[in-house]
């Protein structure tokens, strides 16, 4: 099962997927780490597994849509099973999500629909929750909007603040996500006409 991973910044998450690729026998080979910045983290993590890796930086492009279709140019031809956005910080316009419409993963801070967008943690905390956690969806046109496929809750504890929840929610992302990679690389999980199919249920 052939992957793409995009990322913006430290890649912890990327991380999780090589990890549970050499250790844990996820049945995923990840043929590119493309990244929107330079200086993402991530990107070293990538070159220190002997990961190939990519660079398109959405400065050089005057509309999100070059952008996005420069990325498309990029990963068409490796033809990936899936395209897993793992920290990547730009918002997709149709160019990119109709390219990979049944094979793109996001993982968002958050139990959507709750807080979409940025800042989760603080809204979380500022709303007074006693759960927060983190989802992972298909992708849509829709900003974090997309079918959920599954999620984690975390507890928000009397004396969190955004760094020890933040800090939470990314462990629960580092279990999660190899484990939603490694059910569409067992061909278990499919986005349908009818919605996200996981096995023979309907979710
Ligand atoms: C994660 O918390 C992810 O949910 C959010 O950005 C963070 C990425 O972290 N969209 P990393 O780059 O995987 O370390």
């Amino acid at each position: 099962h052939s992957l793409a991973v995009l990322i913006s910044g430290s890649g912890s998450n990327l991380q999780a997927l090589i990890d549970a690729i050499e250790h844990q026998g996820l049945p995923a080979r990840i043929d590119l780490v493309l990244s929107n910045r330079a200086d993402a983290g991530g990107l070293a993590r990538a070159k220190s597994a002997g990961l190939a890796t990519a660079v398109i930086d959405h400065r050089d492009h005057d509309s999100r849509e070059s952008f996005d279709q420069a990325m498309v140019d990029r990963l068409a031809p490796l033809a990936p099973d899936t395209v897993v956005l793992a920290g990547f910080m730009r918002i997709l316009t149709p160019v990119f999500v109709r390219a990979f419409s049944d094979r793109l993963l996001n993982i968002h801070p958050s139990l959507l629909p709750k807080y979409p967008g940025l800042h989760t943690h603080r809204r979380a905390l500022d709303a007074g929750d006693s759960q927060h956690g983190c989802s992972i969806h298909f992708v849509t046109e829709e900003l974090d909007g997309g079918p959920l496929i599954a999620q984690a809750p975390v507890p928000v504890l009397p004396n969190d603040h955004e760094e020890t929840l933040s800090k939470r929610v990314q462990q629960a992302e580092h279990r999660l996500y190899p484990d939603v990679v490694r059910w569409r690389a067992e061909r278990r999980l499919f986005l349908t006409a009818n919605g996200v199919q996981l096995d023979d249920r309907l979710l």
